[in-house]
This record gives structure tokens, sequence and C-alpha cells, in this order.
């Protein structure tokens, strides 16, 4: 395809591809919202998704399926901000927590992580983080609900860097919170911003502060306590904290810092405008031969990192969500599938809003694109245009944590069974593993959707209805099948292979894993991601 060079460049360096991680109820949606707000995408607040599938109970699977039109159409966002092309990819949690979730932040440039100021870093927050700090991405922090009495600043980040082993640079601090939140002392720009400007400066959200970072002149704030004690607090960063540093923003060693409130909007403006500052553009992507693919490269290219089914239950559709690598995207455009070497045209493809679905009719390296698909993806793929194969990396897998028994319910119809289950693995919806011996199946998943996807889907997919029986949450290591011995197995660890034939011991709870480690402290055990 004739592709105009400074246009793609000019198009590509507009993009800023991230996600959003955090755990359930710290305000992720709302943030999303807010800055679909400030880009104009929606006009109101609580329209981003059929919000809160995950209130749902696993047994309304079906109801949630229903909505899957719905929340689908959030997976990705996008929208202009001043000169800047903003895609944010959802990351579910809840229920909703999968593989998915993690695949997606193989497809991001960078991350914001929304932590709740009463919780601090949650359990699952942590878990996204790893996976983003494995690839090195830049990671922004926003401390939510300063609207509210939440923990200490100070603690706040502390244990920030303690728990994520990440440095943090507070980009501005509270003037008090909750009822008596006064507004941000603004490090990074040298200024205040005012929770209600019209109480406290003339309407003017922004006082500017002198070179000593103080107000110059006379000013109701002066009077206040809390301006002496931020004065102190910063006084303190500013000695005792690390410095500021663009690289170590760019190489995900250092968190920019911002509090805010993402329910009465305050700070989110000043967050999005300096987070798109620093946020990345569309980086190089390096294939399985080591080479590399740029953004700007006039031949298309991307990988497949996710795959949605069931959107529409009566045409069985599913969606693969690409992101794009490289070039740009036309419809009817021909691509190679790099797997099977198979040419086919990318004819209908969908760019996703939080209202609707549209047609996309030209995205560029950092879009993500969602093409319609029956059957022929699998997650990981890479589609390519031109003569020159491309094949990227294959996407990590994840360490499990949840495990069922499987077996199909008719054993007559052991063939579709087989089949469904064989597709499903390969799609990377769900693991498989077997016990050790007896070869029965193990299903593993890091969420308890997929386990609801994958029953679903093989009784409607593929004709088979499954019995499955709860194994629990297991903890799963791998470990070198020189040093396996067969009598490692008992009640509380259980010896299986994974789909490669690894050896893989289940544990039953952090004390088995301990207990055999120093039963036997020559075996060496890995986990996945
Ligand atoms: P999530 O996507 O991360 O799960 O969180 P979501 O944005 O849905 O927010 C979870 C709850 O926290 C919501 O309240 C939301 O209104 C509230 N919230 C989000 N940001 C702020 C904030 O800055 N300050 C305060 N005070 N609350 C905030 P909810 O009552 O559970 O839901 P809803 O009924 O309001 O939707």
């Amino acid at each position: 395809m004739k592709v105009d060079q400074q246009l793609l460049k000019n198009e590509v360096n507009q993009r800023r591809t991230f996600a959003i991680i955090s755990h359930p109820d710290a305000g992720k949606t709302t943030i999303t919202e807010q800055m679909l707000k400030l880009g104009g995408a929606i006009r109101q607040a609580g329209t981003v998704k059929g919000r809160k599938t995950g209130k749902f109970a696993t047994s309304d699977w079906m109801e949630v399926e229903k909505q899957r039109g719905i929340s689908v159409t959030s997976s990705v966002m996008h929208f202009n901000y001043e000169d800047k092309h903003v895609n944010i990819l959802d990351t579910p949690g809840h229920e909703d927590f999968s593989e998915d979730t993690y695949r997606t932040l193989m497809a991001v440039d960078s991350g914001v992580m929304v932590v709740d100021t009463a919780n601090g870093i949650e359990a699952q927050t942590e878990k996204l983080f790893k996976v983003c700090r494995m690839r090195g991405i830049p990671i922004f922090t926003f401390m939510n609900k300063l609207d509210r009495d939440g923990r200490e600043p100070i603690d706040l980040v502390e244990e920030l860097e303690e728990v994520l082993e990440i440095d943090a640079y507070p980009m501005n601090w509270p003037i008090g919170t909750g009822r008596s939140l006064i507004g941000v002392y603004d490090i990074y720009h040298n200024r205040i911003e005012f929770n209600d400007p019209d109480e406290w400066n003339n309407g003017e959200t922004y006082l500017p502060l002198n070179e000593q970072g103080e107000i110059e002149g006379e000013h109701r704030l002066k009077e206040d306590r809390l301006y002496e004690q931020v004065l102190e607090e910063v006084e303190l960063l500013k000695i005792a904290g690390n410095e500021f540093s663009k690289e170590a923003i760019a190489a995900g060693e250092l968190t920019p810092v911002f509090f805010g409130s993402a329910l009465t909007g305050f700070g989110v403006e000043s967050f999005l405008k300096t987070f798109l500052g620093f946020a990345p553009e569309p980086s190089t992507t390096i294939d399985q031969e080591e080479l590399a693919v740029e953004p700007t490269d006039e031949n298309f290219s991307g990988f497949i990192f996710k795959i949605q089914a069931n959107m529409d239950p009566k045409h069985r559709d599913r969606i693969a969500f690409v992101r794009i690598c490289s070039g740009q995207f036309e419809p009817g455009m021909s691509v190679t599938l790099s797997r099977t070497d198979r040419d086919f045209r990318l004819n209908n493809s969908t760019q996703f809003m939080a209202e609707d679905r549209e047609i996309v009719k030209h995205a560029v390296a950092g879009d993500i694109i969602g093409l319609y698909d029956t059957g022929n993806f699998q997650i990981g793929d890479t589609i390519y245009e031109g003569k020159d194969q491309v094949t990227f990396k294959e996407l990590p897998q994840f360490t499990p944590e949840i495990f069922m028994k499987v077996e199909p319910k008719n054993v007559m119809k052991q063939k579709s069974y087989h089949k469904g289950i064989q597709q499903l693995v390969q799609e990377g919806a769900i693991q498989l593993y077997k016990t050790y011996h007896t070869e029965e199946y193990i299903l593993g998943a890091v969420g308890q959707l997929q386990f609801e996807v994958f029953e679903h889907r093989m009784n409607k997919e593929y004709n088979s209805e499954v019995v499955m029986k709860p194994l629990g949450n297991k903890i799963a290591r791998w470990i070198n099948p020189d040093q396996l011995d067969e009598n490692m197995s008992s009640n509380r660890s259980l010896l299986a292979k994974d789909r490669y034939d690894q050896p893989v011991i289940l544990f039953e709870s952090d004390f088995a894993l301990r207990w055999f480690s120093d039963k036997y402290p020559e075996v060496e055990l890995y986990s996945l991601l």
C-alpha cells in the first residue's frame, strides 16, 4: 500500500495507548469517564459500561453474556485530547478477571495505576503492576478519592515504593483531605491547584508560586495551618525524596504520583495533561528474529492479544483484537497470517467506543482494531503486510491460580470434547494440565470467568457438555524434570504436567510450598509470570 511517510509519522507520534490498572472499586471507571469527558467523547458520566458487570453473581453468566455487547465496546476507548490521539484499553477486574486482562497489558505503551487512598496498594493492582514492570513500560500513579479522608499521603507513597519495589516521585501533594481538602501543591508545575477556586482563589484554578515555591504577596491560604504544613512536607520531599527523572520514568523505574479525585474531577485534567506529556508514543516491537519493527515502517503489522467470543449469540461471531505495531490499516487490505502463511483481506474490522462500535476506515501503529473472526486467529498471532515475514514473540503465559477437574458429561461424545478443549486451549481461553499418571484433565485459570466462558463455549460451540469439579486455589510451580521424583507428590501437592508435558506441582497453600522447599532444598521451582 502506498503510504505517505510523513503523514504516517505524524499520526503515529500522536498516539498514546495505555491501560488503567487498579483493584476493583479504586475508581478506574470513574477516571476513565472523566477522561472521556475531557476528550469530548462522552457527555456524561455513567455511560462507559453496563456498569459493574462484576456485581453479577457467577450464576448470572448468561446475563453477563447479554451485557457483553455493551461491555465489549468499552474494551478499547479512544478520544482526542489537545494534539494527542488517546487509546485506553480496559483491564477487566472482579469476576471478569482473566488471562485476557494480563494480555491486554502486552498491547499498551504505558499504564496508569489508580489507587484508593483509603486502601493503598491492593492485590489486583499488585498483580497487574508486575506485568507492566516485566514489560518495562512507564507507569503513572493516580492516588484517588482525595475528597474523602484516606491514609496519610506519605504512608501511601512509602507503601507503594516498598510493595511494588519502584521509586515514586510525588508530582503534587495534598493540602488537606476529605472535607478539609483545599487543593494540591503542584510540585512539578510549582503552583497550587484549588479544589474550590471560587472559594479560595477568585475563581482561578491555579495559583503560581515564586522561585522559593511559596505564595508571593498576600493570600488567604497563607493564614491556614495546612499551608505551613504542606510547605514543610514538600520541603522534606525535596530533600529526602527521589529526584525527578524523565529517563527513569520512561524506563518504568520511577512512577510519578498524582493525588486527586476521579469522582469530583479534581486534579484529573492536570493529571491527563501532564501524563500525556510523558506517556510514550508507540514504540519499536522486536520480533522473533530479534529484528526491530518500527511503528513508522511502511508495511502494516500487528499481533492479536485478545479474542472475544460469542458477542452476538445469533452469529457466533468472535472478535480478534489487534494491536497495530507498524504501518497503517485500510479496509480491504491484504495481509498474511504468519502462523499459517495464509493471505487474506481485512474487510470486516471495527473500532470500539464507549457507546457503540464503529467501522474503522483508518488506523495506524499504536491503535487497536477488532477483526471479525470465524475461527482463523489465535491469541499471539501476527498478521503482516508485504513480502518480508514478520512473526512477533509469543505472548507470555501466566501462572494460573484456580483449577478445576473436567470431564465430558457424555462419554460417547469424546471427539467434540477433545476438539473443543484443544481449540480453546490453543486460543488462550484456558490452560490445560493433566494429572501426572492418570492423565485426567485439569483446567487452570487466573480468574473464575475463564471457567464459565469455557463451559459455556464447550456447550454452545462444540456441543459438548462438561462436568467441572473445583480443585480450588493452588500455587503452581514448575520443576526441572531431572529433579523430579514422583514420591514428591502428596495430598498437599498434586503432581501434574502442562500441555507441553512439563512437570508442575500444584501446591495447596503457601505453607505446602514452604514445607516442600524445606524438605527438598536442592529442587528448583519456577513460576510463569
Ligand atoms: P472501578 O471501575 O475501579 O471498579 O471503580 P469505579 O470507578 O466504579 O468506582 C468505585 C466506587 O468508588 C464508585 O462508588 C465510585 O463512585 C467511587 N469513586 C470513584 N472515584 C471516587 C473518588 O474520587 N471519590 C469518592 N469519594 N468516590 C469515588 P459506588 O457507590 O460503589 O458506585 P456507584 O453506585 O457510584 O456507581
